[in-house]
Order: C-alpha cells, then structure tokens, then sequence
C-alpha cells in the first residue's frame, strides 16, 4: 500500500505561480495541497537551490548557467516575471527553505535531485548531505528522494539509509526492476504519456509503486488512478484539487 499523498503538486505549485519559487509553495497550500514535488540543484559554491532549468533563459531572463552563478547572485535574480509581472519579486529559493516552509507547514515532499550536466555525483552528494543534516533529531516525515540521474542516486542512497527512494525515467528501460532493486526504492516514477492499463498492471504486478507525471486532465488522472497509478504530480491543481482534495 502507497503510505504517501496520491496527488502532489509539481513544482511546488503547479500553474498557480511561477514554479519552484515560495510563491508557487504559499500557494499551493493556499489551495488545499499538502504534497509537492520540487527540483534541486547546485549552484557554484554548492549551494542547493529550487530550480527546474539548468541553463537560463525560461524562468530567468538572459543567458546564464545556474552552475556558474554564486548562491547570494542567483538569489537576487527576478524568477518570477516570466510567469506573470505580480511576480517579477520572486526568487530561486534555496533548498533550506523549501524545507522549512514544508517541514513548518506539514507539506509531503518528493525531492528531486536534479543534477546539471558534469555535476551528476557531487549533486547527488551535496543534497544528500544537506537532507540528512536537516532531518537528523527532527521528527519530521521523510520526504522522497527521486532522480531521472542514477549517478547522483547511487552516491544519494548511502547517504541517506533510511529515506524512501524512487527511481524515475521518461521511459522504462528494459532493466527498470533492476534499477527499483539497486536503490531499494519505494517507487518508480514515469511518464503517464507512456502508459495505458494493460502497462500499469504490469509493472504494479512487479511490486512497486507507480507514480507518474505530469497529469493535468482530470479524466486522465481518474483513469490512471483506478488502473492501480499510486500517486500523481499534477500542474492542474485547481480542477484537480476540486475533484480529489
Ligand atoms: O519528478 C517528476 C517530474 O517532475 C519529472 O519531470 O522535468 O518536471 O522534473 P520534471
Ligand atoms: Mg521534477
């Protein structure tokens, strides 16, 4: 059984406000979700931040890398206009305070590791190192640790022992089990496009749990629901709060 929420807003708060940024978090809990997923990477001193796009240029303007920009520059950039101009305030958040703002507000999370190209292991490290350091002699819920990078997950996993892990790909490759069995992994984590009821019972008879994303269509997730999905990352969090929350 699927111990964790089954619906979880992607990006912090899907389309509500520009994603991984607090608005988007104030927000989604404004409406009712208390399950988000959100991405996390490093900036050049290694520092984790809440950041989507590796490169700049969708939701910070300009040309620009995140891993070529100190923490204290990126979090002065406006992260926040592309979305709308109310949100020109906005800022990439550091991966501190997204679990403060969770951890105080009794939000579920699934932590992706979201590693930039070359820094594959030592992301997988550096926020594997800050999650435990955050959560040691806390009684706060575990959050789930997921990647698409089975670099940054294999250095990820011994440092954190006892958090849930889930492995994600676009789509499964042949060894997808084998992968679940590398991470002891809780969940497997995919595409929905990729799927119809014949697959999900096929890999929910392998044993794990299946979430996927990114469902924004209400039938859509009821189907994938009652074909034995466990969980789904939704953009859509008005019409799918109305009909699930
Ligand atoms: O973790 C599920 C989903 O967020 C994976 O895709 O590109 O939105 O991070 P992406
Ligand atoms: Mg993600």
């Amino acid at each position: 059984m699927w111990p964790y929420p089954r619906i979880i807003a992607h990006r912090g708060g899907g389309s509500l406000a520009p994603e991984n940024t607090l608005e988007a978090f104030q927000r989604g809990f404004n409406s009712g979700f208390r399950a988000v997923e959100f991405d996390v990477m490093l900036t050049k001193d290694l520092v984790p931040v809440v950041i989507h796009d590796e490169e700049f240029g969708r939701t910070i303007r300009g040309d620009g890398r995140v891993s070529d920009f100190l923490a204290d520059d990126l979090l002065k950039l406006d992260a926040g206009s592309w979305f709308a101009g109310q949100f020109a305030h906005s800022r990439v958040p550091t991966y501190r305070k997204v679990l403060e703002f969770c951890t105080q507000h009794d939000i579920w999370m699934n932590v992706e590791i979201k590693p930039a190209r070359g820094f594959e292991a030592l992301t997988g490290e550096v926020v594997a190192e800050a999650t435990r350091e955050f959560y040691q002699n806390t009684n706060y819920e575990l959050p789930l640790i997921s990647s698409f990078n089975l670099d940054a997950l294999s250095v990820a996993r011994p440092i954190l022992p006892d958090f849930p892990f889930g492995v994600l790909f676009d789509q499964l490759p042949a060894d997808w089990q084998q992968q679940l069995r590398r991470f002891d992994a809780v969940s497997l984590h995919t595409n929905h496009q990729y799927l119809n009821e014949q697959r999900v019972g096929d890999i929910k008879q392998a044993g794990c749990a299946l979430c996927c994303y990114t469902v924004n269509d209400v039938i859509r997730a009821h189907n994938l629901l009652s074909w034995g999905v466990d969980a789904l990352f939704t953009d859509n969090l008005t019409a799918i709060i109305a009909d699930f929350v």
